[in-house]
């Protein structure tokens, strides 16, 4: 299987779906060669009117695809699956973008033998910045996990973990843009605390958080280093230290991610 080749169907466009059907236009991925299926009508006119990429009901996707993305929420996976999972071919590869449910989901609704591919990506993917990682389930090979990569390469950075470390991947970059969103926010509050008109805050700290993201990814430095060269002695910065730590927000931060790992699992286990 080669990129490019092959037809995509991504099952349930919605957010997530809708995230990789752009990434591959974006990246040249031909649109005869995608389908969508959705739920609502309206939401299909949406895609075709958007992207010209054909929506097809969930069987035909099933029928004329040889890369099957799944993109519905996890509470929706196994009714999907009852409509679908008979009959996929084992030869198709199923590639699942639904939070903490495993592989092992989708091989026992599936004809034996077919390969599972789990990924998890993130929503920066609408401006090629995403962080996805990939995982083989049972029956994918070395050619099935290539050919997701090169599905979500255009989408941003891609890693392979192994299976066994998706809920915290999910916990750490699924959800993480939200983290990064919620600090920024609150930051910006506080730039209104001080005194500063709400636009300039923004200004000052979006552009803060984008410099120092671009430092951490560029200088290849631990982020000790970096904040260390921002903490002079008795100076400003290590008085907004104590305050972080006085407040809990490296265990918070600890409490937090934990909690997303483990609804993840939760939403695995109700999935089932
Ligand atoms: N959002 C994120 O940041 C994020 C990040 C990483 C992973 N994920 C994962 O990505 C998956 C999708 O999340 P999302 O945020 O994109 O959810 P979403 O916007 O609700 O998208 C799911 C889509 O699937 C459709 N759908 C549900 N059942 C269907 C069926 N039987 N046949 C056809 N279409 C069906 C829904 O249609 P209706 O709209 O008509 O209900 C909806 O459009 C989830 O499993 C989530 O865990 C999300």
């Amino acid at each position: 299987m080669s990129a490019g080749v092959h037809t995509v169907a991504v099952i349930g466009a919605g957010k997530i779906g809708e995230l990789m059907l752009s990434g591959l236009l974006r990246s040249g991925w031909p649109v005869d060669r995608l389908l969508a299926t959705a739920r609502r009508p309206a939401r299909a006119e949406e895609l075709t009117a958007r992207y010209g990429v054909r929506v097809v009901d969930n069987l035909t996707a099933v029928d004329e695809a040889a890369v099957l993305a799944v993109s519905v929420k996890p509470q929706d996976a196994a009714a999907l699956l009852d409509e679908i999972g008979p009959k996929v071919p084992a030869d198709k590869l199923v590639i699942s973008l639904c939070a903490g449910l495993p592989t092992s989901f989708f091989n026992r609704r599936l004809p034996e033998g077919t390969p599972v591919v789990r990924v998890m990506t993130n929503t920066p993917a609408l401006v090629d910045e995403a962080m996805t990682a990939i995982s083989a389930g049972a029956h994918a090979t070395g050619a099935h996990l290539a050919l997701a990569e090169e599905m979500f390469k255009p989408l941003g950075q891609t890693i392979r973990v192994p299976e066994s470390q998706q809920d915290a991947v999910t916990a750490l970059s699924g959800s993480g843009p939200a983290y990064f969103y919620l600090l920024v926010e609150a930051m910006i509050d506080a730039g209104i605390l001080l005194g500063l008109p709400r636009q300039v805050a923004h200004e000052l700290i979006v552009q803060t958080a984008i410099g120092s993201a671009v430092m951490l990814r560029d200088s290849g430095e631990h982020p000790v280093k970096l904040r260390e060269a921002v903490t002079s002695p008795a100076g400003t910065t290590i008085s907004a230290i104590r305050e972080l730590e006085k407040h809990g927000v490296r265990a918070a931060l600890l409490a937090a991610l934990e909690a997303a790992r483990d609804r993840a699992r939760e939403l695995a286990a109700q999935a089932d």
